[in-house]
């Protein structure tokens, strides 16, 4: 079993299996689960909706501490509102996904949700998941156990398209070209960019089953647990 309040970072790329695999592992070992991809599509949605430019950077960061974003963190039932409103589906957008690197970037933006990031992480009971790209250096830099899932570019895009069903589902060759592009500007930016902290354990899913990935990770958390 875990310890009690154990706090896990999981960080990487898109279509690497964070959600699916943090939102399990949450569940199985009866911790919170934080989505902080969906804070940065939340502000970047209000962003949009309300005219600011998002190619702007100084008017972005005007306007960051406008929005009221809540995220609730029980991993069968996440949930995500700006200024009250539900925004679990808009964020999905293509919009939002192709204009969320730029508002990310934004140093303003970062400041603020990390702090809330990291209140979340403090006021959570029994503990938390919190996946994301800067989680294990930047916003839990002291987390009991920071895991950084990898997997081919090809996998990611096979993974990401199968998920956009319906009326968004691009062609794999366009998803995977979207989601390198967007992984090169997290990866590339100044403040806080994707990255793998010194003492995350790296796990490459490209071969595995999500159920094997999930079992890799409850298998670190008691590790970290035993030897806290
Ligand atoms: O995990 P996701 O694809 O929903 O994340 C959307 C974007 O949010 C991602 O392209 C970069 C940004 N992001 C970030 O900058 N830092 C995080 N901790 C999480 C996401």
């Amino acid at each position: 079993t875990a310890p009690a309040a154990v706090i896990v970072a999981i960080d990487g790329p898109a279509g690497t299996g964070k959600s699916s695999t943090s939102k399990a592992v949450a569940a199985k070992l009866g911790l919170g689960y934080l989505d902080t991809g969906a804070q940065y599509r939340a502000i970047t949605w209000w962003m949009l909706t309300n005219g600011i430019d998002v190619k702007d950077a100084t008017a972005v960061a005007d306007a960051a501490a406008k929005p009221v974003i809540v995220s609730g963190t029980d991993p069968a039932a996440p949930t995500i509102t700006v200024d009250g409103l539900d925004a679990a589906g808009p964020i999905r957008t293509q919009e939002v996904t192709a204009a969320v690197s730029a508002v990310s970037a934004v140093p303003e933006v970062r400041t603020l949700i990390t702090d809330l990031q990291r209140s979340i992480a403090a006021e959570a009971p029994n503990g938390i998941v919190v996946e994301g790209r800067d989680i294990g250096i930047t916003v839990l830099p002291d987390a009991d156990l920071k895991v950084f899932l990898t997997a081919s570019p090809e996998a990611r895009a096979a993974r990401r398209s199968g998920e956009l069903k319906g009326k968004e589902a691009a062609d794999l060759a366009a998803t995977r070209e979207a989601l390198v592009k967007r992984d090169a500007a997290d990866s590339g930016r100044k403040t806080s960019p994707l990255a793998k902290a010194d003492d995350a354990v790296e796990v490459d899913t490209t071969e595995l089953t999500l159920d094997q990935v999930i079992e890799c990770v409850v298998t670190l958390i008691e590790g970290a647990g035993a030897e806290k």
